[in-house]
C-alpha cells in the first residue's frame, strides 16, 4: 500500500536525522524512493497532508549536512515545492529540537491515572462531536509502530446502531446500551509487511486506546471497553452493520457516556503487587 510506504521512508528519513553517528551520504536508496512513490502519489492523489508530511521531511533530509542529495533529486524537490505550491508552515514532517530534560514533573499525573476506572453506568447527557474529536487527538499523541498510524476510530452515537452492533457481539448487554456513544477501534490490516510484523497493529491499538479513555476521562466522559469477538461470522457481521470495511481488523470495542452528577458503582479491579509484576534484572 503506497501510503503505508510513503509513512515508513518518512519515519526511516526522520529517524535517521536523530542518530549521534550519522555517516557522510545515509539515506541514498531511501529517498530515491520517496521521491518516486510521493511523485506517484501525487498524481494519483493529489495535494494532502501526507504529501505535506513528506515534503517537510525531504526539505529536512536535504538541509541534513550527511544526507545523500544528489543534484536530481535537489532539482526535482524544489520543482514539485512549487507544483504543489505549499506554504512553509504546511511543511509538516521533518525534526525539530527538543529539550526534554527542561519538563517539570507533573505531581497530578499519578493521581489522574488512578482516578480513571472503567464505567459502565453513565449520565443521559449526549456527548458533543466536538468532544469526541478532542479525545481522538489525546489518542493521537500515542506512538505507532514506524509511525505508521495504522489506528482507526470509528464513533456510533445513534442508539439503534449501537444496540445492533452490540447484538452483533453475541454477549452480554445491557450495561452497553446504557452508553451514550460507542467506538469501535481498528487497524488498517495493509499496513503491517510481513507476518512477523502481524502483532504490531493490535499493540498500536492498545497504545491508541488507553490515551483515548484517559483523554475521555479528561473531558468527564466515562469508558469501559469491551472485548471484540473475533470469530469470523461475528467479526464480519459487526463489520456490515458498522460500516468498516474489510481490510481493517477490529481491535476492541469502547463505550462511553458522561460521567453522572451522583456517585456510581465501579469495580476495584485491584492490581497485584508490585512483586508480581516486576522483574528488576
Ligand atoms: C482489551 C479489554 C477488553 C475488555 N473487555 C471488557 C468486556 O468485554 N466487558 C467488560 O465489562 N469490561 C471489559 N474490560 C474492562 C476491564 O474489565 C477493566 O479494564 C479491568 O477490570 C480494569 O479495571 P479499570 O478499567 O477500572 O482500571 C476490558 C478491558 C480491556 C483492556
Amino acid at each position: 500500500m503506497i501510503r503505508c510506504k510513503i509513512l515508513l521512508l518518512d519515519h526511516q528519513l526522520e529517524k535517521a536525522q536523530t542518530y549521534n553517528d550519522l555517516k557522510a551520504g545515509y539515506g541514498k536508496d531511501k529517498i530515491g524512493n520517496l521521491k518516486s512513490l510521493i511523485s506517484a502519489y501525487y498524481n494519483k492523489f493529489g495535494y494532502d497532508e501526507l504529501v505535506q508530511i513528506t515534503i517537510g521531511v525531504i526539505e529536512s533530509h536535504l538541509q541534513n549536512p550527511y544526507s545523500f542529495k544528489s543534484d536530481a533529486i535537489k532539482f526535482w524537490f524544489s520543482d514539485f515545492v512549487k507544483i504543489v505550491s505549499v506554504n512553509d508552515e504546511d511543511k509538516k514532517g521533518g525534526i525539530i529540537l527538543c529539550n526534554s530534560g527542561e519538563y517539570t514533573r507533573i505531581d497530578a499525573l499519578f493521581d489522574f491515572f488512578l482516578q480513571r476506572h472503567s464505567c459502565r453506568s453513565y449520565s443521559n447527557e449526549l456527548i458533543m462531536d466536538e468532544e469526541i474529536i478532542q479525545a481522538i487527538k489525546y489518542a493521537q499523541t500515542a506512538p505507532s509502530a514506524c509511525n505508521r498510524q495504522p489506528v482507526r476510530a470509528h464513533y456510533y452515537s445513534d442508539q439503534e446502531t449501537i444496540k445492533k452492533i452490540v447484538l452483533a457481539q453475541k454477549s452480554d448487554i445491557n450495561w452497553c446500551l446504557n452508553a451514550k456513544g460507542l467506538f469501535i477501534i481498528t487497524a488498517n490490516k495493509s499496513y503491517i509487511r510481513d507476518y512477523y510484523e502481524r502483532n504490531q497493529t493490535m499493540f498500536d491499538s492498545g497504545l491508541f486506546c488507553m490515551n483515548l479513555v484517559l483523554g475521555l476521562h479528561n473531558e468527564g466522559i466515562g469508558s469501559c471497553f469491551k472485548m471484540a469477538q473475533k470469530t469470523n461470522s461475528i467479526d464480519k457481521n459487526t463489520k456490515k452493520i458498522a460500516s468498516i470495511p474489510d481490510y481493517e481488523d477490529i481491535s476492541v470495542l469502547i463505550l462511553v457516556g458522561k460521567y453522572s452528577k451522583t456517585p456510581t458503582v465501579i469495580a476495584k479491579s485491584k492490581r497485584l503487587s508490585i512483586d508480581t509484576v516486576l522483574s528488576i534484572h
